[in-house]
């Protein structure tokens, strides 16, 4: 049995293509580069970053919620490149019900490569086998299909729609929750064995 993770020292997950590591106060430059486009922003934090001290403290914030032990969320590179491309991680762990939520953004010169396929499987893998979840659960704004399709490729079910959840500009949108299940997620395991 692999040891239960504690937020002891940072796991670092690996992929085929991707490092997930710490992030650290020199990645200000790579996550002002991926919260600064609000073509990535939109659908996930809002506005758009215009300063790079925004940067700075999105990876205080990180940082603290990791010390704190409420949050853990990597920093995304390409294999042995230092650079930070994407961020992912559980915004926040229930212990009681096993159950935590995740969220993610990649840089947009990187999307449709199935990067982020790749780290939310990274991510999965690692909430149900050292985290010992038994549900992981998302959500994605009715509006942004690919969000949904990476979760759909990692085996997340469409549980369903909260109708006009929240308001933006003027109007009401949809959220579409998801989640896998510890049982779904050791049935593919064992079917694909
Ligand atoms: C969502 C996001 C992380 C996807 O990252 P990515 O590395 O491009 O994802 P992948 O390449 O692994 O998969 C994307 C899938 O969505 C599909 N897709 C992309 N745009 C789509 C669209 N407009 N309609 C339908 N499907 C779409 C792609 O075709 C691909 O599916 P396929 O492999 O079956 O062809 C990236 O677009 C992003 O950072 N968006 C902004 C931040 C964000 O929305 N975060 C999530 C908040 S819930």
């Amino acid at each position: 049995m692999t040891e239960l993770f504690s937020f002891g020292k940072f796991p670092i997950l690996e992929t085929p293509r991707l490092t997930l590591r710490e992030l650290t106060q020199n990645d200000v430059e790579g996550v002002f580069a991926i919260r600064s486009d609000f073509e990535v922003t939109r659908y996930n934090t809002g506005l758009a970053y215009e300063r790079l001290d925004q940067a700075r403290d999105i990876i205080q914030a990180i940082r603290t919620g990791y010390s704190d032990e409420i949050e853990l969320r990597w920093g995304i590179t390409l294999k042995d490149k230092p650079t930070v491309i994407g961020m992912c991680g559980f915004n926040y762990w229930v212990r009681h019900d096993r159950r935590a939520s995740i969220g993610y953004d990649l840089v947009r010169i990187h999307w449709g490569n199935g990067l982020m396929t790749e780290a939310v499987g990274a991510m999965v893998k690692f909430g149900f086998e050292q985290m010992n979840l038994n549900r992981i659960e998302a959500d994605a704004d009715g509006r942004n299909p690919a969000s949904a399709r990476v979760l759909e490729k990692v085996g997340f079910k469409h549980e369903g729609i909260q109708h006009e959840q929240f308001y933006e500009n003027g109007s009401f949108y949809n959220l579409h929750l998801f989640a896998l299940l510890r049982r779904e997620y050791l049935a593919k395991q064992n079917g694909s064995r």
